[in-house]
Parts: C-alpha cells; structure tokens; sequence
C-alpha cells in the first residue's frame, strides 16, 4: 500500500468490476472482463478490457481475474480511546446486559493516556483498516468529555481522517451525574467552542440513559450553527425520538436505527438523511439486529458502518459486516455492498469516493475472490488482496 503519485495506469484482467456507474450494468454498475485506467489519482475510464484506451496508460497491472470494488467507506467510528474493556464483552456474553454507562470506563482510561498513546493506537487502526479495504473513515471523539480531551481526541484524529465527528454528548460524564444540563451548557459552550475547529460533524447519543431529545436538540443546533453536519445516535437499546429529531434537522445520519417506528421509517424514507446500520453491535451485544429489509423496501438510504468502538463493536471489518447484514439482516449481497461504499459515503454526505464513476477517487480494493459475493460467502476470510487510495 505504498502512497506516491502514481502515474497514468491501467488496471486490466479484472473478473468482476463494481463501479456504480449508471453507463455499466444493473444497480451495482457491473463489468465482467475488465479494466479501470487511473490519472493523477482519480478514476478516468472504467469497461471492457477489450475497449481499454491502453494508449493513454503509462503502466498496465494484470489483476489476473479478481473481482474490484471500490473501497469501503467506513462512517462511523470511535477510534481514539485507551483502556480495553474485554472483560466487559466476556462478561456480556455470559449474560451480562449491555448499557450506554460501560462507556464512562473508557472515558477514564482516555483520559489517563498520552497523546502519543492515543496516536500509536489510531495509528494502528488505520492500517487495520486499510488492509481490510476501508479507504475512507470518519472517527468520533466522545471518550474524553472534558474541553481539553475532546479537543485532544479530534486534534489526533484530525491527523488521519478529515470526517472527524465531536461526540462530547456521548455520555454525561461521572463528575457531571447529578447535573447533566450543567454537562450539556459545557457541551455547547466552551467543549465546542474548542472543538469546533477541528471536526466536520457533530454527533449525540440521543438514548435512555445518554441524552434525551431535548438536550440532544439544543447540542445538536448549537453544532449547526457552528457549521459542523449534524449526525445522531438513536434508537440502539429502544425507540426513541432521536429518529424523527435527526430527520427534522436534516441530520447527514442517524446511525444505530435497531427500534423503529413506521412513523420513523416514513420520515426516513421522505428525507435526505441516511439510516446508519451497525451489524457489529447487535453482534457483539447480542441484541436483535436492525430490519434493514423494512428500510430498503420503504426507499430509505442505508449505510453499513463497523462503530469500531471497544465497547458494543470492536469490529473494523466492513466485510465482516456485510456478511452479517446478509445473513441476518434481509439485505442482498448487492445491497450490503452498496451500503457498505456508496452508502457510507452518502452518509458522510461525499461525493467523490465509494463509486469508480470518473473522476472519483481512485480508492479501491482488489479481492482474492473471482466476485464480490464472496465477501458474504466467505465470512471472516480475508479477501482484500490489495487496498488501493488515491491510485497509488
Ligand atoms: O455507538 N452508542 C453509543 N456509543 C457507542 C458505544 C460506546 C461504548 O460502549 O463504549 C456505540 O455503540
Ligand atoms: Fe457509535
């Protein structure tokens, strides 16, 4: 995965080409036998191998039959933390139930980390990422809860992703546990003020237990108008009012969506904010999974997001994901790829990654697989033979 500027090259000998260009076949934009030609990072051509413009190429790579997707677009994450909460997961899988307050263990030993710890960790994640297919990825802050360590988690995360995401409504922090709307003025008053220069969006766990709609509502309204895009936790331990409030700001997304509403599903469909599906969570909190099924039938747009987190997903593999979104989840194979690229990019409300059409980035993954089915087909395979960003 090396990262120069790569010269004009055509990527030929591909079995089974994902592209989500409307010019190639069905609703995945399929090419079978066929080549991708790459300039200055960015998809120029993709079809036949047999009409491949292979005089504008300076290099020609065989991928010698494999499939090519493009890469995963991973946007939901919270990946600057410390501690481990293992014990916790094993716990739960001996009965324990999950709930929203194991996130304040991890907030303490965020805070007790160095800067350099935080660094090394996310470091570590991004290649782990990477070798798994994720080309883009948005992380959030959330287990600092102070000024100086929310702005310290988006400073850090700052230095691998642009989709940074301040959470410091993630939970009311222990110091704050009997006067959460003191936390909530902190939130909206000097944690964002501080915050706000380093994140794109903000985030609200809106849940019982987190934050209710009300102050969700205000937290959520201070961010706009500090112009960070609105994103939103609802609706992960039961229903609650955090869909249709995500929908009435215009939220990019509303991540989680396991209790729903027909109300709600209604609203999604009607509106431009994606549905956030986390198969990692139910997962690994043995819970009910999301009805992805119910949500594309009624025309709503999905995304499939690991929520890497040391709590309730410590996934970062969207092929995992995908694969349980088909098993269990009602989603086509197609669907859960969908989701898991474009989808993932209409979340971060992109427009330039998790398609090959021209002139988008050229960000994709080549498989150890003849076909993208095998992403389902072979759960917990490593199937990424190469992740490729920015052509290089
Ligand atoms: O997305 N829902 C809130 N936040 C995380 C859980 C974090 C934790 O348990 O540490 C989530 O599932
Ligand atoms: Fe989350």
């Amino acid at each position: 995965m090396s990262r120069q500027p790569s010269s004009p090259t055509l990527l030929t000998g591909i079995g089974e080409l994902v592209t989500f260009d409307p010019q190639h076949d069905g609703p995945l934009g399929l090419v079978r036998d066929a080549a991708l030609l790459t300039v200055d990072g960015r998809i120029e051509w993709t079809g036949p191998a047999s009409r491949a413009p292979r005089g504008d190429a300076d290099r020609e790579v065989d991928a010698g039959g494999a499939a090519v997707i493009p890469g995963f677009v991973d946007s939901h994450t919270h990946l600057v933390f410390g501690g481990d909460r293992s014990a916790e997961f094993e716990a739960r899988m001996a009965g324990q139930p999950y709930s929203a307050g194991g996130i304040r263990s991890t907030v303490a030993a965020t805070r007790a980390a160095s800067d350099d710890e935080l660094r090394n960790r996310l470091t570590r994640f991004t290649a782990e990422l990477r070798a798994q297919g994720t080309t883009t990825f948005e992380v959030k802050s959330g287990y600092g809860l102070t000024v100086a360590d929310e702005e310290r988690a988006l400073r850090v995360a700052g230095e691998v992703t642009t989709e940074t995401t301040f959470l410091g409504a993630h939970v009311v922090p222990a110091e704050y546990a009997d006067d959460a709307a003191a936390y909530v003025d902190l939130v909206v008053g000097p944690m964002l003020d501080a915050c706000a220069p380093h994140a794109r969006w903000i985030d609200v766990f809106c849940e019982t237990g987190a934050f209710d709609p009300e102050q969700s509502r205000r937290i959520l309204t201070a961010g706009a108008a500090r112009g960070l895009g609105v994103r939103v936790h609802a609706s992960q331990l039961g229903p609650g009012e955090g869909i249709l409030l995500a929908v009435e700001l215009d939220a990019a997304a509303v991540d989680h969506c396991t209790y729903l509403t027909d109300t709600d599903v209604e609203a999604l469909a009607a509106s431009g904010t994606v549905a956030g599906l986390l198969p990692g969570v139910e997962f690994s909190t043995r819970r009910p999974y999301p009805d992805a099924r119910r949500l594309l039938d009624a025309g709503v747009r999905v995304a499939l997001a690991s929520d890497c987190n040391p709590g309730s997903s410590f996934t970062s593999s969207l092929a995992f994901c995908i694969a349980v979104a088909v098993r269990d989840m009602g989603m086509t194979v197609a669907e859960a790829l969908r989701a898991a690229t474009l989808g993932g990019a209409e979340s971060l409300r992109r427009d330039d990654v998790g398609h090959l059409r021209r002139g988008a980035r050229a960000d994709y993954v080549v498989l150890d697989a003849p076909s993208y089915v095998h992403l389902a087909y072979r759960p917990g395979v490593p199937l990424v033979a190469q992740t490729v960003i920015g052509g290089a």
